[in-house]
């Protein structure tokens, strides 16, 4: 089935003649999964696993600045050990919020594009969704959203598919139960686009009514030939799963915390008992109590192997973009 153009709004959030002037700039910014082909992934793919445990100076000389305006471990420190892989320079700020000139009432846009004068990259995260969009807009370097409130993180979502090739051999034909804050998860909204990108795919979207994934995201997801269906908890997870794709309930982004489920769908010894034996069982992390540690030394806990992927697959795509 033909892939429709554009995945519905809970992706890059700002819709219209906004995200067609943006992208198509002549300056190639990365601000949704909707933006990469089955093509690029798989070159990045192919990259990424190429330029792993290597440092070849390719980017030497050139400056990689971040700005987070929202904690982050993982995503922030891989962007940054990949570019000095890469022979490149790191500057930036981890609280943006209070340590630039946001502080001061300064808009994203000024900040961007002053930013983009001292340097040859911006990796953004954001708290509001739609931020990412409106900073490539202004920015004269290409722009990573590395996360825009729960919107999208489209290098997860490319770190994700690295570790489902790894570990699993190819991406078309597999069954992923992706579980959890489905509503709220800015990375099950980027992977999901890439997964339609692939074909045979079916997906288990195992969460409670008020966290599950919108109805125009399923809808959209059908119309470019993934199978969806819907499950309300952690039963539905057996041995036809290829992989579980945990995560963790985003209480930040509710309002209402004292309607949010408290024990979402959680992963122990007896749901593992239940999977296939070359089952994969990933997790974006921060994990919060979602997976039991007592899963850490199964062999398909993949967790922190996919956290590792982050490194590579961000060499791959400093590498597309700047070299
Ligand atoms: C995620 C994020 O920030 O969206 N973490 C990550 O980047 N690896 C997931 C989360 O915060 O739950």
């Amino acid at each position: 089935m033909r892939r429709p153009v554009r995945a519905p709004s809970s992706g890059c959030g700002l819709e219209g003649t906004m995200v067609e002037t943006a992208l198509s700039s002549a300056v190639r910014h990365i601000v949704s999964s909707d933006q990469l082909s089955r093509a690029d992934v798989d070159r990045l793919v192919a990259r990424a696993q190429e330029l792993a445990e290597s440092r070849p100076p390719l980017l030497s000389g050139r400056i990689m600045a971040t700005l987070f305006y929202e904690p982050s471990t993982r995503t922030r420190l891989s962007f940054e050990s990949a570019m000095l892989r890469l022979g490149g320079l790191v500057i930036g700020t981890e609280a943006a919020r209070d340590f630039s000139s946001a502080a001061k009432g300064e808009t994203l846009e000024d900040t961007i594009r002053v930013v983009s004068g001292y340097s040859d990259v911006i990796v953004l995260r954001h708290n509001e969704r739609g931020a990412a969009l409106l900073a490539s807009s202004a920015s004269a370097v290409p722009l990573i959203n590395a996360g825009d409130g729960d919107g999208e993180h489209p290098t997860q979502a490319l770190t994700d598919i690295l570790t489902i090739a790894t570990e699993r051999g190819s991406i078309d034909g597999v069954r992923v139960a992706l579980c959890g804050d489905l509503r709220h998860g800015r990375t099950v909204h980027s992977l999901v686009r890439l997964l339609a990108l692939y074909s045979g795919v079916s997906l288990l979207l195992v969460a409670p009514a008020s966290l599950q994934l919108d109805a125009d995201i399923v809808e959209w997801l059908r119309a470019a030939g993934v199978s969806c269906a819907t499950a309300a908890d952690a039963n539905a997870l057996d041995d036809t799963v290829d992989v579980v794709y945990q995560t963790r309930i985003q209480r930040e982004r509710m309002a209402d915390l004292d309607a949010t489920p408290a024990d979402c769908v959680r992963i122990d010894l007896a749901v593992m008992r239940r999977l296939a034996k070359s089952a994969v069982v990933m997790h974006p992390l921060p994990r919060v109590g979602e997976i039991d540690v007592a899963v850490d030394s199964d062999p398909r806990a993949a967790y922190f192997r996919q956290a590792h992927h982050g490194v590579a697959m961000r060499m791959a795509l400093l590498d597309w973009l700047l070299a």
